[in-house]
């Protein structure tokens, strides 16, 4: 709900209470973010104890105009701060007029409250399909220069979220360069706060970085062209004693896919100032007399039960309000990549009996990665020229499709379409078509140069080839890949003095292009990879369902990649394989591997032909449970017990949204020696029902005990030996068995002691065998 009172604006959601006010002077200050509170009293009166109180400028600080010393911005909580009036921190807003001057001065013009939410016009924004949401808009001007700033609010009050945007409107004759121009902008003098950032790198995405807040300036964010595996635009703020479940925790995301930037600032007042929205650095952007530019809408929410009740909002937000199409409320299927299993090198042949295992063992769709077009036979060549290679495909890709879906799977394919090989006949037809400054030398990443999609006629071809292929080729899934970032930024299709605008039309271009394709082809699930995780936003999640979170397979690292990405998106956003771990060569034990993908939506990316009978039937129980429990792990509500960050066992669990059911996972790093403890508790459960707690049967392998086997084996077995190896196909050791039944209650707040952990004497089936990397999956199911 949105209310006026006076000059008051107060914007509530089912737990939080967001304020504002219109100063006399015109100046909007901020004035509350945070739990919900009664901000007026029984008269209607707003509480002037949120109201700050100034009586003079201290020391250097500039006043306003002269008549008001209790007016003196750099000490003040603005809801929107631009240059030149005497505000030394970082601007929302920094324009060039045509006089040369960057000074703005906006003040309060008009406010209206609307009930739904309009769409932005050239950004992917958020949707509000029932008409619940209500929106404020308040309008800014600057009288100097006959500009206005619109500020959009809106507030979806059930998933406790509010959205900020804003538009730059051009009411002069004159062109006004805009050099930053942000999305959301909040103050406050509440600065003892933990500013968390998703930092990392290709296949080292999203580790989780608190920053503890001092005087000056963090900033984080990306200039790559893409939102960027280095900065994720998802950040978060909480209270030194924040946990998982307890305390205050705010949380920020950009429905954007380029460079963005969030800064905080602490002033020398000890003030806070977040800002996020499109990075300043090297963007400009010229709007002429009657046009509007927008910034792309920013997301944020604050939860008071801790990171947990935070990621419950973002989680149900990006479900309801930025996944959309057919396949954002559909279970995904299990899918199988050639790409680990061939790279470059596949055949028809080849995928062909691929796909036969897959289908054997339960999969239900199949992708042919990289490597089917043009002359592609490394990643030297052929980006641009998508058709197949007849060599490779005789039947092109319909043939392959059709023989794959006589087999009962569905077929994938995979493109790279923003990407153009100089060695490609579409380069040779078409070599400004590339971002590239003409008649220089332009740095390549894999070999590759990126397309100009700031020009309308690259992004018309690019949607016109995929269409065809993708209405020809029968394709019910498509992988969207994109691997590299921008250098020599450059579109020869705009003139010199707007090249600033070509990363920001780049990203304009493409969501054009997606918007058109997927709308197109409502049946076909879209996943999106940028070399992983390289471009993992909201932005993208308006047109691909599920993102590719990084190709780094390796169970340990990606439980701590999807731990950072479960923070701000549902898991189901989130596609991740079990391989056999080309990224890391650590080696770990299958049943990990499948444990730590099943808490997102599940594939398979290893030579599956290559498995023995044992992986084999593995694999096979892997799939029949993971299905079985596939919608609570794609739509249950998920909590982060015990952390990857804390150190010790990691724990997961997510329930499905009646309270019925739920799984858990644990997981072990390393081993620490002599320590028998191992609880788990499962969140989320009705407290007053009654569960079945049990966990997933399996067997030992014995070779986790190495030689120990000796201290059983009537004859002496050599480690590593063929004849170890035979015992260990033919016996298997029954592991540890967990079944109680437990209030969910009781299942939460104190938790099960599971079996002790084996710890070098001891062994029976009662212990739990647990090396380093090992897991196990937990369920629980109301009686
Ligand atoms: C990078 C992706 O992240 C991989 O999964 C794979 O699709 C390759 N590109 C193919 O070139």
């Amino acid at each position: 709900m949105i209310r006026q009172i006076n000059d008051t604006f107060i914007l509530e959601t089912d737990k939080t209470t967001y304020a504002f006010r219109v100063l006399d002077t015109g100046y909007l200050e901020h004035l509350y973010y945070g739990r919900k509170i009664h901000i007026a009293d029984e008269d209607g009166a707003v509480a002037s104890a949120l109201f700050e109180k100034h009586e003079y400028a201290p020391g250097i600080n500039n006043v306003y105009d002269g008549t008001r010393a209790d007016f003196s911005f750099n000490d003040m909580r603005l809801e929107f701060s631009a240059n030149g009036k005497g505000d030394n921190r970082e601007p929302f807003i920094e324009v060039v007029h045509a006089d040369g001057s960057r000074t703005s001065d906006f003040i309060f013009e008009s406010a209206k409250i609307v009930k739904g939410k309009k769409m932005l016009d050239t950004l992917p924004s958020s949707y509000d399909e029932k008409g619940e949401c209500s929106g404020l808009i308040v309008t800014l001007f600057d009288r100097n220069y006959d500009l206005a700033v619109e500020l959009s609010y809106h507030v979806f009050e059930s998933c406790d979220v509010i959205t900020r945007s804003a538009k730059l409107i051009n009411r002069s004759k004159d062109s006004v360069r805009i050099l930053r121009f942000m999305s959301v902008q909040i103050d406050t003098d509440e600065s003892d706060m933990i500013f968390t950032t998703f930092n990392g790198a290709w296949i080292r995405e999203m580790g989780r970085v608190d920053h503890e807040l001092t005087v000056g300036t963090i900033a984080n964010g990306s200039c790559t062209g893409t939102s960027g595996s280095t900065a994720n635009p998802f950040v978060m703020f909480s209270k030194k004693c924040t946990s998982e479940n307890n305390g205050t925790a705010y949380a920020f995301n950009l429905i954007y896919s380029g460079n963005h930037i969030e800064t905080v600032q602490i002033s020398e007042f000890g003030k806070l100032r977040f800002l996020s929205g499109i990075n300043p650095k090297g963007f400009e952007y010229v709007l002429t007399a009657g046009e509007t530019f927008e910034a792309p809408e920013a997301v944020f929410t604050v939860s008071e039960e801790g990171f947990n009740g935070m990621s419950y909002n973002m989680h149900r937000f990006v479900s309801d309000h930025i996944l959309r199409g057919e396949w954002a409320k559909m279970e995904r299927p299990v899918l199988l990549n050639s790409w680990e299993a061939a790279y470059f090198d596949i055949t028809e042949f080849k995928l062909l009996r691929m796909a036969r295992k897959a289908k054997s063992v339960g999969i239900e769709l199949f992708v042919m990665d990289d490597g089917w077009f043009g002359s592609r036979n490394d990643d030297r060549s052929s980006l641009g020229d998508w058709h197949a290679n007849k060599k490779k495909l005789p039947g092109g890709v319909a043939g392959l499709s059709k023989k794959i879906h006589n087999m009962g799977l569905g077929f994938g394919i995979w493109v790279e379409p923003e990407m153009i090989s100089e060695d490609s006949d579409l380069y040779r037809g078409h070599p400004d078509w590339a971002m590239k400054i003409p008649g220089k030398p332009h740095s390549k990443g894999r070999n590759q140069m990126i397309l100009d999609l700031a020009n309308d006629e690259v992004c018309r071809y690019i949607t016109d080839t995929l269409a065809s292929l993708f209405a020809d080729g029968g394709i019910d899934y498509v992988k969207w890949d994109m691997n590299r970032t921008m250098t020599d930024v450059y579109s020869p299709a705009l003139p010199a003095a707007r090249q600033g605008e070509c990363a920001h039309r780049y990203i304009m271009g493409l969501y054009r292009i997606l918007k058109n394709l997927t709308e197109r082809f409502p049946d076909i699930l879209f996943e999106g990879c940028a070399s992983g995780g390289n471009r993992f936003d909201p932005g993208m999640l308006c047109f691909f369902s599920q993102i590719w979170g990084s190709d780094d397979t390796d169970a340990v690292e990606r439980v701590r990649i999807q731990t950072g990405y479960s923070y701000g998106y549902p898991l189901r956003t989130v596609s991740a394989h079990v391989s056999s771990v080309h990224q890391t060569l650590r080696v770990t034990p299958l049943e990990t591997r499948f444990d730590v993908a099943a808490f997102a939506s599940l594939g398979y990316e290893c030579n599956l032909c290559d498995l023995d009978q044992n992986e084999t039937e593995a694999i096979k129980d892997q799939i029949r449970l993971y299905k079985q429990w596939r919608s609570v792990f794609q739509f249950g509500r998920f909590y982060r017990g015990s952390n990857i960050y804390e150190g010790g066992d990691v724990t997961w669990n997510v329930v499905s949204p009646d309270g019925i059911r739920s799984a858990a996972m644990i997981f072990q790093p390393l081993v620490r020696p002599n320590d028998q403890r191992g609880r788990i508790r499962i969140f989320g459960l009705d407290p007053d029902g009654v569960y079945h707690f049990y966990n997933r049967p399996f067997k030992i392998d014995i070779r986790v005990f190495g030689d120990l086997i000796n201290m059983i084996a009537p004859v002496h077995v050599k480690n590593g030996s063929a004849v170890h190896d035979i015992i260990s196909r033919l016996v298997k050791l029954d592991g540890e068995k967990e079944d109680i039944t437990a209030h969910g209650d009781m299942l939460e707040k104190a938790g099960v002691i599971l079996s002790p952990k084996f710890s070098s004497t001891g062994f029976n089936d009662k212990t739990r065998v647990f090396p380093d990397f090992a897991s196990r999956l937990y369920f629980a199911e109301k009686k």
